[in-house]
Parts: structure tokens; sequence; C-alpha cells
């Protein structure tokens, strides 16, 4: 099959904050494809709490892959296949650390597929050393005063670091 059009994946997720395995998941999308749009969602399909704003994860986002042309870091709401298929997207890309993630990534993928079946979920599984690691632990353990330095990049460091250090320390 010959087909000259640029491969373009989203990498949708809360993000909140980005750790080094979600980072890590999206180097390994960048063997494959020509463009990454990394997209934090407004809203996750779990409820859940926010260390972040979606407009700081953002500003997060875009500063650690602020290197790298291909990628580009948007917010999204609504529906993630129409934001994918709107923004030219072929792949929706899914971290998969362990069978522990599989039950929520594998109805979340079929009631995509359901919803337009041309625009495909592909899993990756990250490095083994962030194969324990998730962003609510990272939370946890900054709340609790723990280091978070080996988990997550300097941009998410520093607003941990204004985050937890209280007033008048900026
Ligand atoms: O990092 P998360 O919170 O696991 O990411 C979940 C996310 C944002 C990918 C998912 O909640 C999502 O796709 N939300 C957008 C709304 C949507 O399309 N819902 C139907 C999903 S089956």
């Amino acid at each position: 099959m010959t087909n000259s059009r640029p491969i373009v994946a989203v990498y949708p997720g809360s993000f909140d904050p980005v750790t080094l395995g979600h980072e890590d998941v999206a180097r390994r999308t960048l063997r494959f494809c020509d463009r990454l749009v990394v997209a934090v969602a407004e809203a996750s399909t779990q409820e859940k709490r926010h260390m972040f704003p979606v407009a700081e994860r953002l500003e997060i986002m875009k500063e650690v892959f602020a290197g790298d042309p291909r990628v580009e870091c948007v917010s999204f709401s609504g529906l993630l296949v129409e934001f994918a298929a709107d923004v030219g997207a072929r792949f929706i890309i899914r971290g998969l650390r362990a069978v522990s993630d599989f039950d929520y990534e594998f109805q979340m993928a079929q009631m995509n597929r359901e919803l337009r079946d041309d625009v495909e979920t592909l899993f990756l599984t990250p490095d083994i050393h962030f194969s324990f690691l998730s962003a609510s632990l990272v939370r946890e353990v900054a709340a609790l005063g723990g280091d978070v330095s080996a988990f997550v990049s300097a941009p998410v460091r520093e607003r941990m670091r204004r985050r937890f250090a209280g007033p008048g320390s900026a």
C-alpha cells in the first residue's frame, strides 16, 4: 500500500501532571508518526480531583515538548474521536502499564470505535521503569512532601515547587 499522507496521532489524557511515563510513550510514538498532537482533556471519563487546571497542564506540556516541532500541545473538549478526526489523526495513542489498565482502556477503545471506526486506538507500553508510575501517585507523593524528581521533568517540578512552597515563595 502506498500512502504519502503524513501519519498524525493524538495522545490524549488528563496529564495531571504529565509524568516521565507519559513523555516516554509520546517519544515512542514519534518513532512511527510524523506529527503528534498531545491533547489535554478538559473533562475526563473518570471523576478526578485535579492538581493543576487545564490551562496550566497545557503550559507545562508545551514546555516539556518545546524542543520538538513535530509535537503540538492543545487542550480539547467534547468527544475525543471527533477531535482526532478534526486534527487529521488516524490514531489515538494510549499507554498500557499493566493488566490493571486494561478494562478501562478496552472499554474506551471499543466505545471510540463504535463512535468512529476510522480512528484506530494504539496501545504502547512505557519503559519498564515507568510501569508503576501514575499521575495520581505523583500527586499524592508531592502533596505529602515526598520527592517526585525521579518521576516528572523540570517544568512539572517547578510548578509543584511553587504550588507547595506556600505564599510569598513564587
Ligand atoms: O488520562 P485519562 O484521564 O485516563 O484520559 C482519559 C481521556 C481524556 C482520554 C478520556 O476521558 C476521553 O477521551 N475524554 C474525552 C471525552 C470522550 O471522548 N469520552 C468518551 C470516551 S470513550
